[in-house]
């Protein structure tokens, strides 16, 4: 991988980082160094909520062996066909499943950022030829509008970090869950279960992105009881809502079938803004 091409940015004073060995510094000689594991560190202190924000060991783990199976594979299949070019930035990429499928299959040059240390080692583990970050989504480290495509998946939406990065003709795919999504999981957890529907397009209205395209990717898996639904039952919000002997049950299951539904939207930037 090229060693300055990325178009990384300080994050404490913006101006173009360049690599000099394992350290990366801006002209005002603020440096960052390469981890051991290949990721650069451009998280600040101040922009940490917590000593370790975001997906925990635990929760890396749990996702790497889930989606490892496959079942999410139409997932990552489907937002691939959208993608056109690069450069390509996967914002809250978390251990780098999607981001490693999408720079295998397109070829485009891939930057994948994440506030969690521990979910960005895990993507260290899956490739080297990702430029991977930690830092945060609110403020990608990137110049100023370089980024053609930026794709989001099944993470809050930080609209000011999408208006700083994204390119003028740039293109944002979000990947968020629909109203069936797990069913069958929340019915074991759960004693009353609502259709929860998000829609990322009024925040993405009012931020100056307007919704070009949707598309709404539904399927049945069937999967098996005890660790792989553990795995996937700790890879959802719904881990922390739920009381850890709520949670055994799914220990006790033969197996269950899942009704899969996921919304993908593509949005570009309203022409006046
Ligand atoms: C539900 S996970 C999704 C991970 C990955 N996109 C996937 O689908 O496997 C949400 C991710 O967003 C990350 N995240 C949360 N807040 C963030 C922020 N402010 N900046 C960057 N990443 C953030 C978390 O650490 C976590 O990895
Ligand atoms: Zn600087």
């Amino acid at each position: 991988m090229k060693d300055s091409a990325s178009g990384l940015i300080c994050p404490k004073c913006e101006q173009p980082l360049t690599a000099q060995g394992n350290q990366w510094q801006c002209p005002d000689r603020h440096s960052y160094d390469t981890a051991k594991q290949g990721y650069i560190n451009l998280l600040l202190v101040n922009q940490k909520k917590s000593k370790n924000p975001g997906d925990d060991v635990d929760m890396v783990r749990a996702r790497t062996a889930f989606l490892d199976s496959g079942i999410y594979e139409p997932i990552s299949d489907a937002l691939n066909a959208l993608v056109k070019t690069g450069p390509v930035l996967d914002i809250g990429c978390g251990e780098g499943y999607y981001t490693h499928r999408l720079q295998q299959q397109s070829g485009c040059e891939v930057i994948g950022l994440d506030i969690s240390r521990e979910a960005i080692k895990g993507a260290c583990r899956r490739t080297k030829d990702i430029r991977w970050l930690v830092a945060s989504g609110a403020r990608p480290p990137v110049s100023a509008r370089s980024i053609k495509t930026i794709i989001s998946l099944f993470t809050p939406l930080m609209p000011k970090g999408l208006d700083h990065a994204l390119a003028d003709d740039g293109e944002i795919i979000t990947v968020n869950t629909g109203p069936q999504h797990l069913m069958q999981l929340r019915e074991v957890i759960y004693d009353e279960v609502k259709a929860e529907s998000f829609t990322p397009v009024p925040k993405m209205a009012d931020a100056g992105f307007i919704a070009v395209d949707e598309q709404k990717l539904t399927y049945e898996v069937t999967v098996p009881g005890g660790d792989p639904l553990v795995a996937l039952f700790n890879m959802t919000p719904h881990r922390w809502k739920v009381s850890p002997e709520r949670a055994e049950k799914l220990q006790t299951i033969d197996s269950l079938t899942l009704e899969i539904d996921v919304v993908l939207h593509r949005f570009r930037r309203q022409k006046d803004s």
